[in-house]
């Protein structure tokens, strides 16, 4: 492998339009920093970057909807998403945001370069505008109807009914968001990367250049490459962003996609105006972008080819993307509130942040989607993190106040137990190495963990309590070398629980440490005097776990209720197509829950012609006594279908109201059952 000076790592810039949440650390933050500390205690030279991405459509739909500026929304969601980083410890070196003035500069200087360079090639296209607002209409401004689903709330690049990917063009009957008028087809210049020009030098960088790249980066890159890349706008019209620096280009700004990664380059040229220039055009440093898996190609082929365009700087050495992280089985979403946001964990968990970092890292999405339970949350605190290190700790430190005051008792000889127990050091260490190269954090940790399990069994197994009264010599033996132990630990779990390993190295007393102590058993000397020790961990209760689980419960309730839409009227009928439908009133006879099925209610309807089942989805706001000998209102000609194994034939009729609640339809007075409604 190629050896390198220095390392400089860059972690997706968070857009600043909603704070950071669990998804996001999982992938990119918690990954990063890990690699950064790692790298540090080895006593090598790395820059770690960090910042807001200020630009793009959402912030300027966030801004609208909220009736302040895009830069007012930037501002509130970049305090919050820099305190919060500070907080949890991630170990940015600087942290800046792509509304600053360097970055408006250097971002609007690498354009101009490439212009000029002769890099990119402009097109005219025909794009929506909006007349009564005299404006270029960017895909999230246009809505109107899914061809595919029918959604009549679709977005110009996407539907989120059916997700599939949208063009604007494709929308049925496309309205403006600015004024609900119909767009119309208008000429307008860009400019664009011709990715396709770079396609040859790129197969043979990824594809036989860097195979040694994680398989879903790899994987994902072999298949843009192989399907053929085709130019890429990075401009667009738009008021907010860096502003198209050429003639000509009014009411243009650059692409969010082509600014935000230049904020890398801004970031560091703020913190280092003098010396940024070794981080990034040096070919013994090594560049590594830290990334989700939705940033894949952004990373590893735009921009790159901007890089390549620019021709001074270095490509990344690798780019060692995550897939996603669940939540209880959702997919996280910012706009459905459906996260655990890292500003309120660190309310609700004061002093946890390591907590948090054990379970996200343990639990990483490496290789595959992940999903955070709290309850797994829980268990991995309970039943590792206090259970084993802690545990492990604590005894050994209270065990040397008890007998030794607290200082370290010299050893004597060793037994094969005693010199095994320490040659597993050793090999962990090795181990953790070769782990954490390749950026497999999860079993580096595991390896971590498996040492302070190794210090468990050590003290279960020896048992100085017990030899205290007769054997003091072998005591002394057992408690330095369970010291040693827990000063390796300090050293192998800072990249990890930097906020354990500092509180134990103020219990040890020790001044500092490197990497290269990790296997080292004279860490601590004869005689060394330890501080008093404190609880590393503690037990999270029921009620904790039950308050967090409660919260995403009211999340899903609400985001339910947001099906009122009272404005939104679905397609006008013809009268024959009302006809179509048999609506009658039914009396219901038996009404009973369907069992391992949390919503439904099977229903025997009395409907004057001899009866029927229907199955409906109302258990969450009906228990079956409510409803017995009703009346209800049913759709009596709706194809059969199964559900949970029972014929439903027909469907009921409620109402929804704002909170979610479904209250079924049921005639003013009552009638004979099978009237018709009409
Ligand atoms: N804001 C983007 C996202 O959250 C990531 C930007 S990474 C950068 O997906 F390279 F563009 F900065
Ligand atoms: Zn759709």
């Amino acid at each position: 492998m190629k050896n390198f000076k220095r390392t400089t790592i860059t972690t997706a810039l968070p857009y600043a339009n909603g704070p950071v949440h669990i998804g996001h650390l999982a992938g990119v933050y918690v990954p990063a920093d890990i690699y950064a500390r790692y790298l540090r205690l080895q006593g090598e030279e790395v820059l770690m970057i960090g910042g807001s991405d200020e630009h793009g459509v959402p912030i300027t739909i966030k801004a609208k909807n909220e009736g302040i500026t895009p830069q007012d929304v930037v501002d509130r969601y970049h305090t919050i998403i820099k305190k919060s980083f500070e907080d949890f410890g991630i170990t940015f070196d600087v942290y800046s945001r792509t509304t600053s003035e360097t970055h408006k500069k250097t971002a609007s200087d690498y354009f101009k370069k490439l212009y000029e360079k002769g890099e990119f090639v402009e097109k005219t296209s025909e794009q929506y505008y909006d007349e009564e607002a005299k404006q270029f209409l960017a895909d999230r401004y246009i809505t109107g109807t899914c061809p595919h689903c029918k959604n009549e709330g679709a977005y110009g690049d996407q539907c989120e009914a059916c997700g599939t990917s949208l063009n604007p063009l494709d929308l049925i009957n496309p309205k403006s968001t600015f004024t609900g008028s119909t767009p119309v087809l208008k000429e307008t210049k860009h400019w664009y990367l011709p990715l396709d020009k770079h396609e040859d030098w790129l197969k043979e960088w990824i594809l036989n250049g860097h195979k040694e790249w994680k398989s879903n980066v790899y994987g994902q890159c072999k298949s843009w490459l192989d399907s053929g890349l085709q130019p890429r706008a990075v401009t667009r019209d738009l008021d907010w962003g860096v502003p198209v620096p050429v003639e000509n280009a009014e009411g243009k700004v650059l692409y969010v996609w082509f600014d935000a990664p230049i904020g890398y380059i801004s970031n560091t040229i703020e913190l280092l105006p003098d010396t940024w220039e070794k981080w990034w055009k040096d070919p013994e440093t090594k560049l590594v972008h830290f990334i989700g898996k939705d940033n894949i190609v952004f990373h590893c082929i735009m921009f790159p080819a901007m890089l390549k365009a620019e021709g001074s700087f270095i490509l990344p050495e690798n780019v060692p993307a995550n897939e996603f992280l669940n939540l209880e089985g959702d997919k996280i979403s910012t706009s459905k509130n459906w996260a655990v946001w890292l500003h309120e964990y660190l309310m609700d968990f004061p002093n946890k942040q390591d907590v948090l970092r054990y379970v996200l890292t343990a639990n990483a999405p490496e290789t595959k989607d992940n999903d955070f339970t709290w309850k797994d949350f829980q268990a991995r605190n309970n039943n590792e993190l206090v259970a084993i290190f802690g545990n492990f700790v604590n005894r050994a430190l209270v065990l040397t106040h008890k007998y030794f005051e607290g200082k370290i008792p010299a050893r004597g000889e060793l037994t094969d137990y005693d010199k095994e127990t320490l040659q597993e050091f050793e090999n962990v260490k090795q181990e953790m190495e070769k782990l954490l190269t390749v950026y497999r954090f999860r079993d580096a940790l595991k390896e971590a963990m498996n040492l302070a399990r190794i210090g468990n069994k050590y003290l279960a197994d020896t048992e100085p309590w017990k030899l205290a009264k007769t054997d003091m010599a072998r005591v002394a033996t057992i408690m330095n070398v369970s010291l040693q132990i827990t000063a390796n630990l300090a050293i192998a779990f800072e990249p990890f629980l930097p906020f354990s390993s500092a509180k134990l190295r103020q219990m040890l007393n020790m001044q500092s440490f490197k990497w290269s102590d990790l296997g080292n058993f004279d860490v601590l000397k004869d005689e060394h005097q330890l501080n008093q020790p404190e609880l590393l961990f503690e037990k999270i209760e029921d009620e904790v776990i039950e308050a967090q689980v409660q919260k995403l419960l009211d999340t899903k309730k609400a985001n339910e209720a947001s099906n009122y839409k009272p404005n939104v009227i679905k397609e006008t009928i013809a009268f024959d197509d009302f006809l179509k439908l048999d609506i009658r009133v039914g009396t219901v006879l038996a009404c009973q829950k369907v069992p391992k099925a949390d919503k439904l209610l099977e229903f025997k309807i009395d409907d004057g012609m001899g009866g029927r089942t229907i199955v409906s989805g109302i258990a969450a706001h009906y228990s079956p006594e409510d409803l017995i000998g009703k009346q209800v209102c049913f759709i009596a000609n709706l194809a059969p279908r199964k559900l949970k194994g029972i014929e439903s034939q027909g469907m009921i009729l409620s109402a929804e109201n704002a909170d979610g609640r479904l209250v079924v339809i049921n005639p003013l007075s009552e009638v004979l059952a099978g009237s018709e409604v009409k």
